[in-house]
């Protein structure tokens, strides 16, 4: 299907993590046939999407400011006879949808991430100004089942939801709230998918969901039979996943990293806290000894393997012996890379309501302290490549001319001279140079 050109301008600005990078993308995908082309400001938008998080109170407040600012622009568009349609979707527009409506008068419509399918129609109804303004089901197979399977490739590296909600209900988190139940995506639809972005140049797909790991294939078996199923597809080279949660990394997945080439030896399993009673505390249904066999499982399968987690401090009644634990058990995994989070108290949790609250200063003192060592440990899991040769997938132009950039298996940005002809294609480099976010080297061979 082609869509006509663009009549109308979209703008999307996207909060959160890659699932909602994913969700932007088919926002975009599916307004097109109603005539709207992307532009990267707010100003020349006839319908601009907020794409939100509600993970931290920090995100929460930077959609209400940057509503604050679209109301602005919308005035003056209002001024000059212009019409802009505003519409808050995501994780906030799920958990506050009706609080937005109230709050701020220049939001349209308010739609949550289960009916996204809806947005046209949805669209359409308000500028007939009949329109309902606020749609937050928790219907994600219709969400599913009603978006095109074929995709558009917009470059060499691709999203792919597989999973969506979560079942977990970590005591902190918003996420079984935001994004409901656990759903599985049936296996044909992602081949399709998959198969669509890889004819259109894609070389390597993040396979998404809340809980990745958790995905039941309808063919039987979990997340490494979709991943053995899709690593037959020819061009496909290069296969990813994220998040996952420590309890759902069955054996299947561990021996699929190191039996399919296709997937990538990194791994991004959050932790949250080295010490037991906080990990209770918090309802993860693991221990710190059982997620550390579970990378000692992982590492057997895979030695060379990036580890990669998540990380909060100061959950309510974490002690300084606990925070210690956390260290220790940093200490013992050896990071890749890896995010930490001062905890942040989110309404309607139940963390929220907990005694033992820790003091903002005590947080800051062992968020910093944190930060420090997986930052050390970055730098010496970088350096640590000095001198070897790693394939990389070229992926975009560097900023510099006859610069270009892509990643190592491990994930670690690559820079390296050479034409712009070897985007999309896997490429040997020796490594010369090594910082904290990024790595640099010399091509040694032709392309392979
Ligand atoms: N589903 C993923 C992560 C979802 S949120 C998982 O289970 O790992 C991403 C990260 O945000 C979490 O891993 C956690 O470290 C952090 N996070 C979630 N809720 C938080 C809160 N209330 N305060 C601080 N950090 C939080
Ligand atoms: Fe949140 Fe826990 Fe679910 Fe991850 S597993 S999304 S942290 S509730
Ligand atoms: Fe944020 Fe929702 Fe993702 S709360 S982290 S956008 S699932």
């Amino acid at each position: 299907m082609t869509a006509p050109a663009p009549t109308k301008r979209l703008y999307i600005k996207t909060y959160g993590c890659q699932m909602n990078v994913y969700d932007s993308e088919r926002m975009a995908e599916i307004l097109r046939p109603l005539g709207y082309g992307p532009t990267d400001t707010i100003e020349a938008a006839d319908l601009v999407v907020l794409n939100t998080c509600h993970i931290r109170q920090r995100a929460t407040e930077k959609v209400y400011s940057e509503l604050g600012r679209i109301k602005r622009v919308k005035a003056r568009a209002a001024e000059g006879g212009g019409e802009m349609i505003v519409a808050v979707a995501g994780c906030v527009a799920q958990a506050e949808g009706a609080e937005i409506m109230r709050r701020q008068g220049a939001v349209d419509l308010v739609i949550g991430p289960q009916s996204y399918h809806r947005l046209p129609e949805l669209i359409a109804k308000i500028h007939r100004a009949s329109g309902e303004r606020l749609a937050a089901d928790f219907e994600p197979r219709a969400k599913f089942d009603a978006l095109p399977s074929s995709r558009e490739a917009a470059g060499v590296t691709a999203f792919l939801t597989v999973q969506e909600g979560c079942d977990k209900f970590c005591t902190f988190c918003v996420v079984p709230y935001t994004r409901g139940a656990e759903f599985s995506r049936p296996s044909a639809d992602i081949e399709a998918e998959a198969g669509s972005l890889v004819a259109g140049g894609v070389r390597e797909i993040t396979l998404l969901g809340q809980n990745v790991n958790a995905y039941q294939c309808d063919l039987g078996g979990g997340l490494a039979a979709l991943i053995r199923r899709l690593a037959r597809i020819p061009g496909l080279r290069r296969i990813r996943y994220t998040t996952s949660h420590p309890r759902d990394m069955d054996e299947a997945l561990i021996a699929a990293h190191g039996e399919v080439d296709a997937l990538m030896p990194y791994l991004h399993l959050p932790v949250q806290s080295g010490a037991d009673t906080v990990l209770k505390a918090m309802n993860r249904d693991h221990t710190a000894r059982g997620y550390l066999r579970t990378i000692e499982a992982v590492r057997a399968a895979r030695p060379d393997i990036a580890i990669s987690g998540d990380f909060i401090v100061g959950f309510p009644g974490e002690r300084d012996a606990d925070f210690e634990e956390t260290l220790a058990l940093v200490r013992e995994i050896g990071y890749a890379s890896a995010f930490s989070f001062k905890y942040s108290r989110r309404p309607g949790t139940p963390a929220a309501a907990m005694g033992a609250q820790v003091d903002e200063a005590v947080k800051d003192e062992r968020l910093r302290r944190l930060h420090g060592l997986l930052d050390a440990q970055q730098r010496a899991f970088n350096a640590g490549l000095l001198g070897a040769t790693v394939d990389v997938l070229f992926e975009k132009s560097g900023r510099h001319p006859g610069q270009v950039i892509g990643r190592s298996p491990y994930l670690q940005a690559v820079h390296c001279e050479g034409p712009v002809a070897l985007i999309g294609r896997i490429v040997p480099v020796t490594i010369a140079s090594a910082g904290a976010n990024s790595l640099a080297g010399h091509r040694i061979l032709e392309a392979a």
